[in-house]
């Protein structure tokens, strides 16, 4: 497929999939942010191919609770099981295609398509068709169930994926997971889901959001100055740009994470958390964070991490994310608070009152980030815009795997090197035609 072709001057008519991204020289060609022919190839190279989140397990603990949700522009359904286990199936009836589920989420013995009557039970399979005996000469209802998905979770977190040739969730998410479990894992018992799934649509590209939660400390100090100013105490504690961090860029996958490890601890619990809520227990929270910070877990602070492709969590203001693509220039977020099943209630009421603050449809600091990437975005309306390299060599040759605590990170959390990486995985997927870099067998050698 040819789209563009960079030249020495930072611009370029006719490209090939490799030119869209390159690590040696940092740069990003725009078109794959506004390209409708590419974005035609993720759904099909990239979405169809990778493990993508679903939802939460709180979010479906009874057998008969079912979640209506999206695999990038595919609608399905999560049902959990009489036996505890999830299934996740394509909600499309498979007579004329109408939607088998029309609510968002709920409790259910059964799905009734409201076209002609077909019903499907818990498990997606087809078990009554109106009028089978006078209509249907032979309907073999077991080959007309739901299409399936594959289902595995990781500590709390339900994903599926349409490719049965891919590997296990485990072994997609890597060396990621040990930085998943400093969300995921801090305490006792894990994490729950709170509130409700808050759900609104931004006209940017998918890539600028999943690529800023992977990667982007960097715009913090601009982007978000003034809520943080309006939050913080009368005097700030210091330079807000100057914290120890680090980032961390998957091994394989696309993944990645940054962090604060010590010095910014104020921006979530003193500025944005505060003592609005009566009985906040403000002590126990950090007792709970110390003991992690001293024991074998450490706890990094503000993190902001992206499971490849669309799934992203900021620790710190407790927010989890999907940015489902809605074609090239739009997406719909479907974001939920993530807290400690260990914290008390009041710390719970703290924490979902913190993330409306900060990061949902009104929060201040979703604001800041929104407004960047649907300006961005209107920017590559441009003919010209749309041929114009961007720059990516933030942190390039840092020095990796120096501080055994946190394995395989450059010491620098306002780097580029976890974005070189999201795109690079990428690339890998968009370029594979046949599927076979996305199989469990060429997990075995991970490093990309
Ligand atoms: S489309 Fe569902 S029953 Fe006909
Ligand atoms: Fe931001």
């Amino acid at each position: 497929m040819s789209v563009t072709k960079r030249n020495d001057a930072g611009a370029a008519p006719s490209v090939s999939l490799t030119d869209l991204f390159d690590e040696k020289s940092g740069t990003i060609s725009p078109a794959i942010y506004a390209d409708p022919q590419l974005y035609e190839l993720e759904l099909e190279r990239v979405f169809s191919r990778s493990w993508l989140f679903i939802a939460h397990e709180t979010h479906i603990p009874k057998a008969g609770d079912y979640l209506a949700t999206y695999m990038a522009e595919d609608p399905v359904i999560a049902v959990r099981q009489k036996d505890g286990g999830v299934k996740v199936f394509l909600n499309q009836c498979r007579h004329r295609g109408m939607k088998i589920c029309r609510t968002d989420g709920g409790n259910a013995k059964a799905f009734t398509c409201t076209y002609h009557g077909w019903a499907y039970d818990i498990g997606g399979n087809l078990v009554q068709v109106p009028l089978e005996q006078q209509s249907f000469a032979c309907l073999d209802k077991k080959q007309w169930g739901a299409r399936q998905a594959r289902v595995d979770s990781y500590k709390g977190l339900i994903f599926a994926t349409w490719n049965m040739d891919a590997p296990t969730l485990s072994d997609y998410l890597g060396d990621a997971k040990s930085y998943l479990d400093l969300i995921l894992d801090r305490s006792e018992g894990g994490t729950e889901a709170i509130g409700g799934i808050v759900k609104w649509v931004i006209p940017c590209n998918w890539k600028f959001a999943a690529e800023q939660f992977c990667s982007d400390m960097y715009h913090g100090a601009t982007s978000h100055m003034s809520p943080m100013m309006a939050a913080s105490p009368d005097t700030l504690p210091g330079d807000p740009t100057d914290f120890s961090g680090r980032q961390f860029r998957a091994s394989r996958g696309g993944h990645g994470t940054g962090f604060f490890v010590e010095g910014a601890e104020w921006l979530w619990r003193v500025g944005q958390a505060g003592e609005h809520v009566s009985g906040f227990d403000i002590a126990a929270a950090e007792q709970r964070t110390n003991l992690h910070r001293s024991g074998k877990r450490p706890v990094g602070f503000s993190q902001h991490m992206t499971v490849f492709p669309n799934f992203s969590i900021f620790a710190g203001a407790n927010t989890a994310r999907v940015w489902h693509p809605r074609g090239p220039g739009e997406i719909e977020v479907w974001a939920f608070g993530l807290v400690d099943k260990a914290a008390s209630d009041a710390e719970k009421e703290q924490m979902r009152l913190m993330t409306l603050r900060t990061f949902s449809a009104a929060g201040t600091w979703e604001q800041d980030d929104g407004e960047n990437w649907v300006e961005v975005q209107r920017v590559l309306r441009g003919h010209e815009a749309r041929r114009t390299l961007f720059n990516a060599q933030m942190g390039a040759g840092a020095p990796r795997g120096e501080d055994p605590t946190f394995p395989e990170t450059i010491t620098n959390a306002f780097a580029e090197e976890a974005a070189r990486g999201f795109y690079a995985h990428w690339q890998k997927l968009m370029t594979d035609v046949d599927g076979s870099f996305s199989k469990a067998g060429s997990y075995a050698d991970a490093a990309e």
